[in-house]
Formats: structure tokens, C-alpha cells, sequence
């Protein structure tokens, strides 16, 4: 792995599946664990082996199937946990125990009503019995977004002892402002012991809408790990949406930080993961929404059709979106009808337009979105169809 490379670890069949009454069968995970392979996800997180038989029997299913990617398995920091994640992964190519426990004050007093030193002992001896079972070994210390970053540090020097490959650090609560957890990297990685031995990883929640930004903040401070969700689903506010992390990597080339993603895969799968949760996708969404390549104002058509970066930061086809959609409204101007009317066949002057658009309005003023067989319906009711079409 080059030092520009941005791991991308997928959770989406696991976090993500904490969704409220999203709750995804093995058959269905498989179909997805597969297009996650193929779209050069570098670890998939499958589950939590240990929480149900269901649960188990999707990993081991997953692990059999994958080809590339690493297969992860989460647990707590409890033997029976570890050994039942290490079961599940046996089949897996490249398998990683995903093991941890809280660190912040909030969760070592009312969770565990256990102490800070404890604590360490138990993550020290979590990692050692996971490393008996694999290499690869990520320990995530939960709630480290509010953890004091002596203490985290201090938890982090100790699980690289035990031969923890990976430092997760999760803004489990989503509380962190970007510049907060970017300054929570950076002390880690110039204040932990060892540091060079592992590879630090963003696990951020959207609690406060800032999953994204703070993810990206924590690779421009050194993590080399991404966990994310496909339409960054999840449990409260979701997690960080891999689509968007992949994007801003990719549209900020001098960022200097590239992942293995390929991109034209990016809304098939989001739609595949809405369809199989039953989840529906906002619009607006970023990268995947309906809306995220659709213009429907007048200036903004215009410029479109004269050149599409006026308007458009990403090509649609880089995510797997064929084109950008020029939605006719009562918003709309000459341009955008001109350009629809063309599309179906009919190359209108300047003076057939202007009296096209006049019935255009009329109609539009009616109806919220003006669809290919309406312009056909304006054309042909107008005064001037013969001379049209002609
Ligand atoms: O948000 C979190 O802290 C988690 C851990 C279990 C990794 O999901
Ligand atoms: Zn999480």
C-alpha cells in the first residue's frame, strides 16, 4: 500500500445494518458482499459473528465468496466473542478481527463502571488472544471522539504492543467538529509510540452532519483508513457515505490521496443496497440522489447545455449515472426546451421556439414536470405543427 492510499473499509453489513427494520437476509448480504468486491472495497466488514446465528452463518457465507477483499469480523473485547469472529472468518482469503472497547470517560463510568487502567488491560488482552487466531488484528476504541487524547494515546500504545495492525478511531457519537477530530489524528500520529506499525482508520457518525467532513479531515492528518456505508446508512444519522469520500478524494487531486474504488460502480450499488434494505435514497442525496445530476432552473439549463461544467463539478458517468437530466418545469427557459425538444426529434428555429415556449409555460404552470410525451402533446396541438413538421 503506497503511503497516497486511502483504505476504504466497508460497513455496510454491519453498522450500516443497524438500521431500525433493515435487517438484510444471508442471501441478500452475499449478493452485496459481491458487488462490494467488485467495486474494490479493501475490507468488508460483514458482521458481528457473535450477536446471532444469523449473524455467524453470514460471515462464514461471506468469507467463502469474496475474492479480493479482506473479510472482517467485529467483537467485543470478550474471549467468546473473539474465538466465534475467528470461526466464522476461517474460510476468508485475507481475514481481520475487529475487536474493542470504550475508552471515554462516559463509557469506562457507566458501561463498564470499571477504570481507566482496567480498561487497557482488557484491550491489551483482547488484541493478544485475536492475534492468536490472525494477523491482521483492528482494535477500535469506542467513543474515541470523545476520549482526552493522552489516554486514547496511551490505549493506542498499548494495542500496538499487543500487535494491533489498525487503530480505529470511531467519533462514535458523530459530537466531533472536523478541525477537532483532524487535531485528534495528528496527536496520534505524533504522539503515539509505534505509530508506524499501524495504519490509523475514521470511523465517523452523522449525528451533527459532519461524518463526511470529519473523515476527510482525519486522512489529510494522516489516517490511511476510511469506514463508510453505502448511502451512508447506519444506525441514528448513518455513518460516513462512501460514495462521498471516494469523490472528494477523487475530484481533489492534490489532496495526493487516492483510493481503489472504481467509481462508474458507485450508483448501481447504492441503488442495489436501497432496493435490498428498503430504504429510499433523499434526492438530494450527494453523488446517488435522483436529483444529484439534474438541473431544472433556467440559468442553470443553459449553462448545462453549453457546456456542462458550468454547473456540474463531477461527470455523471464517472459514478455510473448515464447523463445529467435537464427537468422541465415552469422554471425552465428556451434553452432547455429547445435542447428536450431535440432530443425527440424536432430541430426548432428561433421563431418556432418563441411560440412553442408560450404554450410551454402554459401547460408547465399546470403540471410540475413536463415529460417527453407532453412537449410531443404542445408540439402537435400548436398552430404552427404543419409548418414543424414539414
Ligand atoms: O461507532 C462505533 O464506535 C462502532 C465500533 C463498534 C467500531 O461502530
Ligand atoms: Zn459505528
Amino acid at each position: 500500500m503506497s503511503d497516497t492510499n486511502v483504505q476504504i473499509f466497508d460497513t455496510t453489513l454491519r453498522d450500516g445494518e443497524q438500521v431500525p427494520g433493515c435487517k438484510l437476509n444471508t442471501e441478500q448480504k452475499l449478493i452485496i458482499a459481491e458487488q462490494l468486491d467488485n467495486l474494490g472495497v479493501d475490507i468488508i466488514e460483514a458482521g458481528f459473528p457473535v450477536s446471532s446465528p444469523g449473524d455467524f452463518k453470514s460471515v462464514e457465507a461471506i468469507s467463502k465468496i469474496v475474492k479480493n477483499a479482506t473479510v472482517c469480523g467485529l467483537t467485543r473485547s470478550v474471549e467468546n466473542d473473539i474465538k466465534v469472529a475467528a470461526e466464522a472468518l476461517k474460510h476468508a482469503k485475507t481475514p481481520r478481527i475487529h475487536t474493542g472497547i470504550g475508552t471515554s470517560d462516559s463509557h469506562i463510568k457507566y458501561k463498564f463502571r470499571s477504570t481507566r487502567e482496567d480498561v487497557l488491560e482488557r484491550a491489551y488482552a483482547a488484541v493478544k488472544y485475536a492475534k492468536s487466531f490472525v494477523e491482521d488484528v483492528e482494535f477500535y476504541a469506542e467513543d474515541a471522539g470523545r476520549t482526552d487524547n493522552e489516554y486514547l494515546a496511551r490505549v493506542c500504545e498499548t494495542v500496538i504492543k499487543a500487535g494491533a495492525t489498525v487503530l480505529n478511531i470511531p467519533d462514535t457519537t458523530g459530537y466531533c467538529l472536523p478541525s477537532e477530530y483532524g487535531a485528534k489524528i495528528k496527536y496520534l500520529k505524533e504522539n503515539v509510540k509505534g505509530i508506524d506499525k499501524a495504519i490509523l482508520s475514521c470511523h465517523c457518525h452523522n449525528d451533527l452532519g459532519l461524518a463526511t467532513a470529519n473523515s476527510i479531515e482525519g486522512v489529510i492528518n494522516g489516517a490511511r483508513q476510511i469506514e463508510c456505508t453505502i448511502n451512508g446508512i447506519g444506525e441514528r444519522a448513518g455513518n460516513t457515505a462512501l460514495e462521498e469520500v471516494v469523490m472528494i478524494l477523487k475530484q481533489h487531486p492534490y489532496l495526493n490521496l487516492d483510493t481503489n474504488i472504481k467509481t462508474e460502480m458507485l450508483y448501481g450499488i447504492s441503488q442495489l443496497v436501497s432496493d435490498s434494505m428498503g430504504i429510499y435514497t433523499q434526492p438530494n442525496k450527494a453523488i446517488v440522489g435522483a436529483n444529484a445530476f439534474a438541473h431544472s432552473s433556467g440559468i442553470h439549463q443553459d449553462g448545462v447545455i453549453k457546456n456542462r461544467e458550468t454547473y456540474e463539478i463531477i461527470d455523471p458517468k464517472d459514478v455510473g449515472v448515464t447523463e445529467s437530466a435537464i427537468v422541465l418545469t415552469a422554471r425552465s427557459g428556451r434553452a432547455a426546451l429547445a435542447y428536450r425538444a431535440k432530443n425527440i426529434g424536432y430541430e426548432l428555429t428561433k421563431l418556432q421556439l418563441d411560440v412553442i415556449y408560450q404554450s410551454f409555460l402554459e401547460f408547465a404552470d399546470k403540471k410540475k414536470e413536463i415529460d417527453d410525451n407532453d412537449i410531443h402533446q404542445i408540439i402537435e396541438n400548436s398552430k404552427i405543427y404543419k409548418e414543424i413538421n414539414s
